[in-house]
């Protein structure tokens, strides 16, 4: 996803995935077509703007990889969308982006965020610098809003990653000193908070998510009939546990 000239996608294609790359821009991926062409790998370049409703209609995917590409994308919520929408059950979504809460580092790595407005300040900025963020800029979002926006979608973190920079990368003392990038594995574990902030913890396959959701939906619709957790059978009650019980008592109180 917005894999832009597609380094990123021949890795993936030489450790022998299968692979379709989208990006927004025609011009990158020309530059992607071109290296196909030059030494094909059997990958896949299509056009696509990830935040529309109508990207990889008729697709689905077990991974999808987006490397320094969300902080380019300016819609955020309807980019995970179409994660969501097209990873299949249990899918994972793995991006890495310019960690959030990086404080910049000497004249060429700006901060993360604009210095003179501060972390609070989202949005798109235009860095001082000569650099890539210097000249197309980049949307600036605190790292609540990307966990929450996850959380929102229904992807789960697997794994976290603050990669230590490589040495020599930073001019001054601080920058040595804190994480550059962050790189998050996240697992598609259903719609979105709705359902599936209930699950109860620990639940491994899919196949236990579905019987938790078909058990939190029971317990919804006895709470609706304004019957209590004793009235369901010993099976959902302790399949539901304090999650779902919680989910029963918030909404007898609605
Ligand atoms: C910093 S580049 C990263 C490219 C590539 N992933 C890499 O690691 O080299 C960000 C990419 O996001 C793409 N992009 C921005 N908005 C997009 C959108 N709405 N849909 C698809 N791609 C988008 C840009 O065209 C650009 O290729």
């Amino acid at each position: 996803m917005a894999c832009g000239h597609g380094r990123v996608t021949r890795e993936l294609a030489r450790r022998g995935a299968h692979v379709l790359g989208v990006d927004i821009s025609p011009a990158l991926l020309a530059n992607a077509k071109a290296a196909e062409v030059r030494s094909p790998l059997g990958i896949t370049y299509r056009w696509a703007d990830v935040t529309s409703p109508r990207c990889l209609a008729r697709e689905t995917f077990e991974i999808i990889v987006c490397n320094f590409g969300l902080s380019d994308i300016d819609d955020l919520p309807r980019a995970l969308a179409t994660v969501a929408r097209v990873l299949n059950p249990n899918g994972l979504f793995v991006f890495s982006i310019l960690h959030p809460c990086f404080p910049g580092s000497g004249d060429d790595a700006p901060s993360s965020w604009p210095p003179d407005k501060g972390y609070f300040h989202q949005g798109w900025w235009l860095a001082r610098n000569p650099g890539f963020r210097g000249k197309i800029g980049s949307n600036f979002r605190m790292l609540s809003t990307y966990l929450n926006a996850l959380t929102g979608h229904g992807l789960q973190i697997d794994e976290a990653a603050e990669p230590r920079p490589p040495a020599g990368n930073a001019s001054d003392h601080l920058g040595a000193q804190v994480p550059w990038y962050l790189v998050l594995r996240t697992r598609k574990v259903g719609a979105g908070p709705g359902m599936d902030a209930a699950l109860p913890t620990g639940m491994a396959t899919e196949k236990q998510r579905e019987a938790a959701r078909r058990n939190i939906k029971k317990a919804q619709a006895a709470a609706k009939e304004k019957r209590t957790m004793a009235d369901l059978p010993r099976s959902t009650r302790t399949a539901l546990g304090k999650q779902g019980a919680k989910v029963a008592r918030q909404k007898r109180s609605s």
